[in-house]
């Protein structure tokens, strides 16, 4: 059954939540804080070893309500009930969207077009297990005999940023694999990252869902092209595999079907971490580890189906989102993970959200005639700090952030953890609290400035403050932790699709570039004008010609 599509701006509670926002934009969270003694214990939630307090919102118990009945208005429930049965969501694609089924119980069942896909998941499961253990234990010899000692992963987007981002995010839990990425066209991306492998010890895992991606293709032949020069023809088939739904082009590059580690069409790209595009993940950290990644963020999965919306952490998050984007205006969202492991996070999460929610034709075909998708950014605290924070504390644009910190740091130097930390605490209370006149001028009494300084100094001194956040402290980082915390955005992502009502499945929006660059490739290695160019772009064209 098709989503339902529902304008949420012609809703009863779109409407309450407008007169709401007149009420409580210029209230400061100072004076919530101050007026509910309870407020932090009632806008936390607690669920396994997440603690997330979203107290530090512009919200009230009232705002929440009411979002809430944005949702229940939207029926966010029988969407939720669609997204997990296998429903065609993806409707402009005409596709289930079951990244779910990939880290659901063996015994569950999920039905597409009448179909379990269960047995079919837990095959390639026990496939990319039994691969994993192969290559992990040195059993699997490289042509010449030697085991495997580097895993290079080619692919681009959902096909590299996921794996990427878990395999950085996981590498206190790696093994002695050493473990690459090539994902852009730039051929000095793939050269720079084979110049010191060994052909004889390395396996090439080719990732693409539909096989066609110029980046990866590119590279994959260039490699392949490099390796020859070493190994013959049928040393390829020990050292590379491909993660693919397009079969038949994958043995038409010449990999032979045993190496081959299927996906179905019902896995979205910047979703499919979960399916056989996670093999380098499960290569560089063991089976086992990527098991619990799995098996953490079905937890979550379990958490979004079941949980009231008042308990419920994606819910509330997205409905934060549609808070401060479409009543305050607020235009991007920061991410700031308070561990130098999460360094690729942010990055990984700008293909989830804004390849999914950056669309402007709602479900109906309408253009929207209110706000979507939010611009994703950040990078690890504290290094962050150090650059963008200056403008949230007292730029001119509301920037609500994520901060995600854990209780225990993995190599247990507890006095740096401790600092870092502090540093979590801090900005948030900061953010938050702000430095009013008198506390500035009271730190300026202290100083042995002028009075005509201390007040020129004043006004620049001053932090409103009033700055959203919500915290997420999770006990430590572990495959599983982090499986939640990646779930745990992509539920937030369907839900403000839902709301938003708009297909976040889709991306068409990234196939017009692709057609013209086609073209113009074709115009840069011949003489022939093929497109019609606006003049700027044929005056660039003529001029990378000429010079290069
Ligand atoms: O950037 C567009 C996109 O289609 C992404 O959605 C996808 O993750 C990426 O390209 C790579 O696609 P493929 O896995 O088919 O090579």
């Amino acid at each position: 059954m098709a989503l339902k599509s529902t304008n949420p701006t012609a809703t009863e509670s779109w409407k309450k939540l407008q007169a709401h926002f007149e009420t409580i934009k210029t209230t400061h969270l100072k004076e919530l804080f101050e007026s509910n003694p309870k407020r932090a214990e009632e806008l936390t939630v607690e669920w396994e070893d997440f603690y997330v307090d979203f107290s530090k919102n512009r919200i009230t118990k009232e705002t929440l309500n009411s979002l809430i009945e944005l949702a229940n208005e939207v029926d966010l429930k029988d969407a939720i009930s669609k997204y997990f049965e296998g429903d065609i969501i993806n409707a402009t694609e005409g596709r289930a969207v079951l990244h779910t089924a990939l880290r659901a119980k063996q015994d569950a069942e999920v039905f597409v077009e009448g179909v379990n896909v269960m047995p079919g998941i837990y095959e390639v499961k026990q496939k990319i297990k039994d691969f994993t253990d192969t290559v992990v234990s040195g059993s699997h010899k490289g042509h010449t005999g030697k085991s495997i000692t580097d895993i290079v992963n080619i692919g681009i987007g959902g096909s590299d940023l996921g794996p990427a981002m878990v395999v950085d995010s996981l590498q206190y839990y790696k093994n002695h694999l050493n473990t690459h990425f090539v994902s852009n066209v730039d051929g000095d991306h793939y050269k720079e990252v084979i110049k010191h492998l060994n052909p004889e010890t390395t396996l090439f895992v080719i990732v693409s869902k539909t096989f066609t991606t110029q980046e990866t293709l590119s590279n994959a032949n260039s490699i392949r092209a490099w390796f020859l020069e070493t190994l013959p023809e049928e040393a390829i088939a020990k050292h590379f595999v491909a993660v693919s739904t397009n079969i038949e082009s994958v043995k038409a590059f010449g990999i032979n079907e045993d190496n081959i580690f299927p996906m179905k069409d019902w896995v979205g790209g910047r979703f499919s971490l979960w399916s056989a595009v996670g093999l380098s993940i499960s290569l560089a950290i063991g089976y086992d580890n990527f098991e619990s990644l799995l098996s953490g963020a079905h937890k979550m999965d379990e958490h979004f189906k079941t949980a009231d919306f008042e308990e419920n952490i994606p819910v509330i998050s997205a409905l934060l989102t549609v808070w401060y984007n479409n009543f305050f205006n607020a235009e991007s969202e920061a991410i700031i993970p308070y561990t130098q492991y999460l360094n690729q996070f942010a990055t990984y999460l700008q293909q989830g959200i804004m390849e999914s929610n950056g669309k402007y034709v709602d479900r109906a075909g309408d253009n929207v005639n209110y706000q979507t998708g939010t611009i994703i950014w950040g990078e690890p605290g504290t290094n962050s700090q150090h650059a963008f924070f200056q403008l949230i504390h007292q730029g001119t644009k509301l920037i609500p952030a994520d901060f995600i910190g854990f209780i225990k740091s993995l190599h247990g130097n507890k006095e740096h953890h401790d600092k870092l930390m502090s540093n979590y605490f801090a900005q948030t209370e900061a953010l938050m609290n702000g430095k009013t006149e008198a506390e500035v001028s009271a730190e300026l009494e202290k100083t042995t400035l002028s009075e005509e300084e201390k007040q020129k100094l004043l006004p620049f001194k001053i932090f409103e403050g009033n700055k959203p956040t919500t915290s997420l402290l999770i006990q430590k980082l572990t495959p599983e932790s982090l499986g939640k915390l990646i779930a745990m955005y992509e539920h937030k992502i369907f839900v403000q699709g839902i709301i938003w009502n708009i297909y976040s499945y889709d991306q068409f929006g990234v196939e017009l570039g692709k057609q013209l660059a086609k073209t113009i490739l074709n115009e840069l290695t011949s003489n022939d004008i093929l497109g019609s160019h606006d003049a700027s772009t044929q005056e660039l064209v003529n001029f990378y010609k000429k010079n290069c």
